[in-house]
């Protein structure tokens, strides 16, 4: 029967990496930051969340599943996204009389991730952008992927990054209502396309205090947040965008490993004071000064989002060099085989001094993933339901 018609457009959308952290709100319903950030898309054929949306009249409710889950879709941020998209989706039906209602439909959306979900990997950002994506394209919104971006931050801040490939910035806006807290590209992951990462899995679990929460219990009690966000964000801000322009590797990594440490020295300022690195994580940031100061030069730099795993940039010139050592403490995991981790040549040795921090990793690190940066969302046609 035509009304008991499905419509479906499925999407796939990346996850980024923060090189300057967001961390912090002025506005809580709207997601809106106290600073700008910077983040790096990385592709999708390593870490990408999968979603359907579908609608139909023979729909009873909404609802949302995730990697076979049930999920609540009743929570303001995910009702926020619905809401604007049905609203957009209705002026589009207004223009046109004979276009389907989609927006009187409910909708059931289905999402999988290839990543453990909340494990500080930015699912999120991922699944937010991956919804909002996959709603503007059933419901056929002439909106751009900055348009989009509000709405995704309103789901989960992050996520609007993850709405372009590449190098992406979040400005913070100054609206109360935030029409201008969007994301942009700052460069397409072609104009620097060398850019590999690999991440040092250093806990799979669901981290112990949320982004959410956390950054709020920084905003209302750490002094040396108000300096980040004030004096220090904003001319990194600058900077990194003519380091990503430049591709100057030199300056793109001093200031992802400076503002990863100011972020968590802001953590640490809290009161209760807010733990997100580890021992392992310590050890991979010793590793990487290591690794610098025996190639002679930056050749690699670490960052950590509100969990424990390392991040760890460089060059795909400098590869054999930086997961090369890696290779060499941790080659017995998983995330070495296949085509990117076997062609990896396993350095012959980890820099001297490195004793203990090596066992450290080889405790603590439970897998790794290699990476690089990579384009935005991709419309497919492998629907999930
Ligand atoms: C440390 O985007 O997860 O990863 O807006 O409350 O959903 P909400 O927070 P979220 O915070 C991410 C924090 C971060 C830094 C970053 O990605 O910029």
């Amino acid at each position: 029967m035509a009304d008991q018609e499905i419509y479906r457009a499925s999407t796939y959308a990346p996850v980024n990496i923060a090189v300057i952290k967001y961390w912090g709100k002025r506005d809580t319903k709207l997601n809106l930051p106290t600073n700008s950030s910077l983040s790096v898309t990385l592709s999708q054929d390593d870490l990408r969340t999968h979603t359907t949306a579908s609608c139909s009249p023979a729909f009873p409710a909404d609802t949302l599943t995730l990697n076979g889950s049930p999920q609540d879709i009743s929570g303001a941020r995910t009702q926020a996204c619905l809401r604007e998209l049905r609203h957009l989706r209705q002026s589009v039906e207004e223009q046109d009389p004979n276009t389907p209602k989609l927006s009187t439909m409910k909708l059931n959306i289905t999402s999988g991730n290839n990543f453990p979900t909340a494990a500080g990997l930015a699912s999120s950002a991922a699944g937010f952008a991956a919804l909002v994506r996959a709603i503007a394209d059933l419901y056929h919104l002439p909106a751009t992927p900055t348009e989009l971006s509000r709405i995704a931050r309103q789901g989960s801040g992050s996520a609007c990054r993850s709405l372009f490939g590449g190098y992406v910035a979040w400005q913070q806006g100054t609206h109360p209502d935030g029409s201008d807290s969007l994301a942009y590209e700052v460069a397409p992951a072609s104009h620097w396309p060398d850019m590999r990462a690999v991440i040092l899995v250093a806990s799979a679990e669901k981290k112990d205090v949320s982004s959410t929460a956390g950054m709020q219990q920084t905003v209302a009690t750490s002094a040396l947040f108000q300096h980040r966000a004030e004096n220090v964000v904003p001319q990194r801000i600058k900077a990194m965008e003519a380091a990503v322009h430049g591709r100057d590797f030199a300056a793109f990594a001093q200031l992802t490993t400076r503002d990863s440490n100011n972020f968590h020295a802001c953590c640490a300022d809290t009161d209760p004071p807010i733990f997100y690195m580890n021992d392992t994580s310590r050890a991979a940031v010793r590793m990487c000064e290591a690794i610098n100061s025996s190639a002679g030069e930056v050749v690699c730099a670490y960052t950590f989002d509100a969990g424990p795993n390392a991040v760890v940039y460089y060059l795909a010139e400098h590869e054999d060099v930086v997961a090369g050592t890696f290779k060499a403490l941790l080659g017995g995991l998983s995330g070495w085989e296949g085509k990117r981790g076997g062609a990896v040549k396993t350095a012959e040795s980890v820099p001297e001094g490195m004793e203990v921090a090596g066992e450290l990793l080889r405790r603590g690190v439970s897998s790794v993933i290699l990476t690089g940066v990579g384009d935005g969302p991709r419309k497919t046609d492998q629907h999930l339901c």
